[in-house]
């Protein structure tokens, strides 16, 4: 039975909660496997908004059991909060289970993004400012504080100690107030008895249910672009949000993935720093970004828009293995005479269809736009695409040839039911 994983084609906010809600809601288990509270995934169901940041979207569907990988990094704090606000809104929150080798995020993590931040002057990456890079950056320091060690106070003071020596000798030196190792340790602690029973080996859950020939769904936080090894580094968060990273964050191996898809909007969007070929950095940019919402779940901060990059979603396709492509917020693009595509680009004016091989090369790239004819229709009824305007199909049928998947399905409106499907992505 299949194993699907859903992840961002592009630099994030694509639409993934709305994916992982559609199709988590035939599958038993969804798992998140990267990020944190960096995410923000948005679910409408029945014109109610649900934004979810560190709990799997399949918490929404009755009968899914959701799951936090190994690979997430966890704000217990906000984990919590989201928790008590699912709750409140009559969401059962009782299935949800969380890798005993996550990492937690320690509050020095978040002062350290700040202070980071702001030591890279003009050059900020411009991160969510949730402590996601340096609580990474711990894990692969071997200095990380993990779920399992909440169990052992005396064991968890000792590396809280550790890890926060050379942070607070950062702290003084830019005048922050350093932080008090037992206090941080008692915070982590607080809330140690209310996961215990949470606690599980997502890789024996994950196993087992595909044993038993359950569906599970592996839901990725950011996107293709925003990866560590594969994205605009250094304008990147800090983990594998790619296919790669789905297995070593769930425990998973790739000889039992049946489906990768991507989900990409029919246009670009990005936020915080960072190369963006396709940006429109001008009115028609700020009319697509009123007219798609672009604004951050997370953050609240504006997106950056720009037409549809086909090189980073061909990008994405190599990347992730990708079987198919869940294309978002079509409706968004209605009204518009022409719609260009970027299909290559031009850097020092040689043509490629492909990522270059650096990064300064990537950020001196020029688009080269073919010119795709618009429609006018209202297309957030259609629910066929045959019920698709002509020009909106031709759309569609380009983005697929240019990106080398199928589309499998089209979004034509937040809702749940707002989406247009065209083949079947789990028995067929
Ligand atoms: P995620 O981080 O990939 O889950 O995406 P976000 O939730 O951050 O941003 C996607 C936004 O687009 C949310 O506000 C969704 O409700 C909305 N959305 C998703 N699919 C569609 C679609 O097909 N059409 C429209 N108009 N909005 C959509
Ligand atoms: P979802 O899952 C869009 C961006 C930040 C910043 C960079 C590093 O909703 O698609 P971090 O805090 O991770 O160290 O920030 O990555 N970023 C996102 N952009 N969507 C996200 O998540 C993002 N998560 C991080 O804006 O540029
Ligand atoms: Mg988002």
């Amino acid at each position: 039975m299949p194993a699907v994983i859903v992840l961002g084609a592009q630099w994030g906010d694509e639409g993934k909660g709305k994916a992982t809600d559609q199709i988590g809601q035939q599958t038993d288990l969804v798992v998140k496997f990267n990020g944190g509270n960096n995410a923000g995934h948005t679910v409408v169901i029945d014109g109610e908004t649900y934004a979810l940041h560190l709990l799997p979207a399949g918490i929404l569907s009755e009968g899914v059991t959701p799951i936090i990988g190994n690979g997430v990094v966890v704000d217990i704090d906000v984990l919590f909060a989201e928790l008590e606000d699912m709750t409140a809104r009559g969401v059962d929150c009782s299935r949800l289970m969380i890798s005993s080798n996550a990492h937690v995020i320690p509050s020095y993590n978040k002062l350290m993004d700040a202070a980071n931040e702001k030591a890279r002057g003009k050059n900020q990456i411009g991160t969510t400012g949730r402590g996601i890079g340096p609580t990474y950056a711990d894990k692969m320091n071997r200095i990380g504080i993990r779920v399992q060690d909440l169990f052992d106070p005396e064991g968890l003071r000792a590396k809280v100690e550790a890890a926060l020596a050379p942070k607070n000798k950062v702290f003084s030196s830019v005048g922050l107030d350093v932080l008090d190792a037992g206090a941080v340790a008692d915070e982590l602690l607080a809330h140690a008895e209310r996961i215990r029973p949470m606690m599980c080996d997502v890789s024996l859950e994950v196993n087992t249910a595909l044993d038993r020939g359950q569906t599970v769904l592996f839901e990725g936080g950011q996107a293709t672009m925003l990866d560590i090894d594969h994205g605009t580094y250094p304008f990147v968060t800090s983990s594998n949000p790619t296919a790669g990273g789905a297995l070593t964050g769930a425990g998973v191996g790739p000889t039992r993935i049946d489906r990768v898809v991507g989900v990409a909007k029919a246009y670009t969007t990005r936020v915080g720093e960072g190369p963006f070929p396709t940006e429109l950095d001008d009115e028609v940019g700020e009319a697509l970004r009123i007219k798609g919402g672009e604004f951050g779940v997370t953050t609240g901060r504006p997106r950056r828009t720009g037409w549809f990059d086909a090189v980073i979603v061909r990008y994405a396709t190599r990347v992730n293995g990708l079987t198919d492509i869940c294309l978002t917020k079509l409706d968004v693009l209605s009204g518009y005479e022409t719609i260009p595509v970027c299909v290559a680009y031009e850097i020092d004016g040689a043509r490629t269809e492909e990522m270059p091989l650096d990064q300064a090369g990537f950020a001196r790239a020029v688009p080269v736009y073919e010119e795709m004819p618009g429609w006018d229709e209202d297309i957030s009824g259609c629910r066929a695409f045959e019920d698709l305007p002509a020009n909106a199909q031709a759309y569609i049928a380009r983005l697929e040839e240019l990106s080398r998947c199928r589309i499998q399905s089209i979004g034509v409106g937040p809702g749940r039911e707002a989406t247009i499907i065209r083949y079947p992505l789990l028995g067929d």
